[in-house]
């Protein structure tokens, strides 16, 4: 469609238009057709604009019911009216908006501070877009010290070993960043990697493990301090040192308030760098995330340039160079606002109700957990092997008539054979709400029950990225 040299569309004189609405709102009553393929000769007034953007966008699922995404759906009138007063501000301006560039570094500072860095004022971090950048950030870092390490000219080829349920980020990174991707497989019911696993695969040239806190697919926590305990054994044996990221893009901002004696962090001396999503359980919208080091020999000095901020300069790594501000004062005052014991009471209401409706799933008869929300507040369900009149598929599709977005998705290599339902958990999503969905549910099996047989089948081998 885009460059495709269509002009746009105007309506012709006298048609359509609800007599009774063009007086009630004489907004309706122009005869504008939203552009499709090319600007139109003339504004329109920002009224007309706004009703007919406006009006198409009802055609996009409620946000709140989509419990597909981990994405921060809720936030409370303040944070919305703070992140209204910082639209403007572009966060890449450290000079011009020096108090937005201060909360980045508090940001990081409590992040230090959260994710035990032996040594805070040695770490290195920034606010990205979103997980994706960061771990695209952590990536080139591990890659730029494994490349130090090689005699010049080496035609050595890297590789990065992780379980083939990371989420696409990393595939991204491997493709744009020429890194070998070493995918580990799920096998029968170890759906995430596994410390013998990850260790097996690597050799000389891989420059980096990354475990996820929790896995995109399930929810569950990747087996960290093991990993990284292998790794040391691989250290011996072999002399090679292999750094562990850590994938905390969900985890990140859910253990350490929820699981404090899980060891997964900077107190691990083999985990070199961390990465979370600040707007998934950072509570936040969309778009911010973080990624920290624990030491700043973890970040080669070329990687980072410099930006002139208050008349010196500003170190910054990152993708892009434009980016809103926004959002990263928006996570500002989501630190202060919580603190420890609010963000204890939030994650622990997702929790809370993510157990709550898995059990009740489990309980309703032709459903099977695959995980149960108590590491992230997320769980997995697929049908049992007694039912043969629908599948996963079907019960999405029926959902989704009722507004609940349930995805429903087949695993990865080697169980390609498992196809699931996920259902995310984020603050905002109520025990009331959950016992809507789950009445819903009950509402609909006696027909699904009485289908022929599955009407809908996967809509592609995994195609699910979220
Ligand atoms: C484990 C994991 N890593 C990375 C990402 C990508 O994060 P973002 O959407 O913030 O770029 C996701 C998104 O769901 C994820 O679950």
């Amino acid at each position: 469609m885009l460059h495709s040299g269509q002009v746009p569309q105007r309506y012709p004189a006298g048609r359509g238009g609800n007599p009774f609405a063009t007086v009630a709102n004489p907004v309706l009553a122009q005869r504008v057709a939203p552009p499709l393929h090319a600007l139109a000769e003339d504004p329109v007034p920002a009224e007309v604009a706004w009703q007919l953007v406006h009006d198409e966008l009802m055609l996009d699922g409620n946000a709140r019911l989509n419990l597909a995404t981990f994405v921060t759906t809720w936030m409370e009138p303040q944070a919305r009216l703070l992140m209204a007063e910082c639209v403007d501000k572009n966060m890449i301006d450290k000079d011009e908006y020096p108090q937005t560039a201060e909360f980045e570094q508090r940001c990081v500072n409590i992040l230090a501070d959260l994710w035990h860095a032996p040594d805070p004022a040695e770490v290195v971090g920034c606010s990205t877009t979103g997980s994706s950048e960061a771990g695209m950030l952590a990536g080139m870092a591990l890659k730029r010290r494994w490349a130090a390490r090689q005699p010049v000219g080496s035609p050595r080829r890297p590789n990065l070993v992780m379980g083939i349920n990371v989420q696409v980020c990393w595939e991204k990174f491997c493709n744009y960043w020429e890194v070998e991707p070493r995918l580990v497989p799920m096998a029968g019911d170890r759906l995430h990697l596994s410390a013998a696993e990850a260790a097996a695969r690597c050799d000389e040239n891989t420059i980096g493990v990354v475990a996820v806190l929790g896995s995109t697919f399930d929810g569950s926590y990747e087996p960290v301090a093991e990993i990284a305990a292998a790794l040391d054994r691989v250290q011996e044996r072999h002399g090679w040192d292999i750094p562990v990221h850590v994938d905390g893009a969900s985890g990140g901002m859910v253990a350490p308030f929820l699981d404090p004696d899980l060891v997964w962090d900077f107190q691990l001396p083999r985990v070199a760098s961390i990465n979370t999503s600040g707007h998934k359980y950072g509570l936040v919208y969309p778009g911010v995330g973080w990624v920290l080091w624990r030491h700043r020999t973890a970040l080669p000095e070329d990687l980072i340039f410099t930006v002139n901020y208050l008349g010196g300069n500003m170190p910054t790594f990152a993708l892009n160079f434009s980016r809103p501000g926004a959002e990263v004062v928006a996570q500002y005052y989501t630190f202060f606002r919580l603190g420890r014991g609010g963000f204890r009471a939030v994650q622990q209401a997702a929790r809370d109700v993510a157990t709550y409706l898995a059990g009740q799933m489990a309980a309703m008869g032709p459903f099977r957990l695959i995980s149960r929300g108590d590491q992230l507040p997320v769980f997995a369900f697929t049908t049992t092997d007694q039912v043969s009149a629908f599948n996963v598929f079907d019960v999405s599709r029926r959902l989704r008539e009722r507004g609940w977005q349930v995805p429903a998705y087949t695993f990865p290599a080697e169980r390609t054979d498992l196809a699931a339902l996920r259902i995310v958990v984020r603050n905002g999503f109520t025990h009331d709400l959950a016992d809507l969905l789950l009445t819903d549910l009950a509402r609909l099996l006696p027909e699904l029950h009485a289908q022929p047989g599955p009407l809908r089948s996967a809509p592609g081998a995994t195609g699910f990225h979220h």
